[in-house]
């Protein structure tokens, strides 16, 4: 494991205790497009990182990357001290240690809740039925959706679902959350139920990338702003800094399109 780090400006907020997730000199393509290019990005255990940036930036391509549902052509990725595994059981527990919540909540429809809840502390985690359910009832709990354990997904609403999948990522007791656009498919009124437990688990120490447009969240739960356009981390900032005085062109530009609608 590498030494003791921090992120830039935010020596009071973030535990140091070394850095969890390292991108260095990454590249990736899709064919003629250069997605990512030249990331370097070190997130510190109990950091929060806001990604932003326009569309087609890479910001998911960014996230994937880190739990190897995307392979890199070059550069490397560490988890922990721990470079990403290539395939097998090494990678199955990788995925298990790197939380994703996507946009679209991706829950088992055939399941109950609790099911989804419990199924990848059995299958990966290997804990036994009695133990992944007390643990599945309290994170359902923790995410204010323990009375819907017995229903099945399609009878919860939007943000009670993605509040199940939160809980999903959190049973394998992840070492870092990433959160890809995970309240952009949801209705108005229940955007901020999700961005609450996301706030709830910031505060928590929780380790967490996340991928959003939510300024707000960004302001009060956010160590650090990454912003990226045309796959380049173009500005990295505090977000007092990157809101109210954004260096770039680019990140100003983005600013004023999404700041004033
Ligand atoms: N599997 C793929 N094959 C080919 N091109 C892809 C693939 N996935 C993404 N891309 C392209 O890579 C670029 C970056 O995509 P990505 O989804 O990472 O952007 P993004 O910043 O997350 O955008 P958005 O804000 O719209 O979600 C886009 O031009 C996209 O069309
Ligand atoms: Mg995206």
């Amino acid at each position: 494991m590498s030494g003791v780090s921090v992120a830039k400006g935010t020596e009071d907020a973030v535990p140091a205790s070394g850095d969890l997730v390292v991108l260095n000199n990454v590249n990736k393509h899709f064919g003629a497009l250069h997605v990512l290019q030249d990331i370097d990005l070190t997130i510190a255990r109990g950091e929060v990182v806001v990604v932003i940036g326009p569309s087609g930036s890479g910001k998911s391509t960014l996230c994937r990357t880190i739990n190897r549902l995307e392979t890199i052509d070059s550069g490397a990725i560490s988890i922990d001290g721990k470079p990403l595994p290539q395939e097998g059981r090494e990678l199955a527990r990788l995925r298990a240690d790197v939380g994703m919540v996507f946009q679209s909540f991706n829950l088992f429809a055939h399941k109950t809740v609790l099911e989804n809840v419990m199924l990848g502390q059995v299958k990966v985690r290997k804990a036994d039925k009695q133990t992944a359910e007390q643990k599945a009832r309290a994170l359902l709990d923790r995410v204010g959706v323990g009375t819907q354990a017995d229903k099945y997904p399609a009878q919860l609403s939007g943000g009670q679902q993605q509040r199940v999948a939160i809980a999903r990522a959190l049973a394998m007791d992840p070492k870092v959350m990433l959160f890809d656009e995970p309240t952009s498919a949801l209705d108005p009124e229940m955007i901020n139920e999700v961005l609450e437990v996301m706030q709830q688990l910031a505060r928590d120490g929780m380790t967490m990338v996340v991928v959003t447009h939510e300024m707000g969240f960004a302001r009060s739960a956010a160590n650090r702003v990454v912003f990226m356009a045309d796959g380049k981390i173009v500005e990295e900032a505090t977000p007092d800094q990157f809101f109210s005085n954004p260096r770039s062109d680019r990140a100003k530009d983005f600013l004023s399109k999404i700041l004033h609608h």
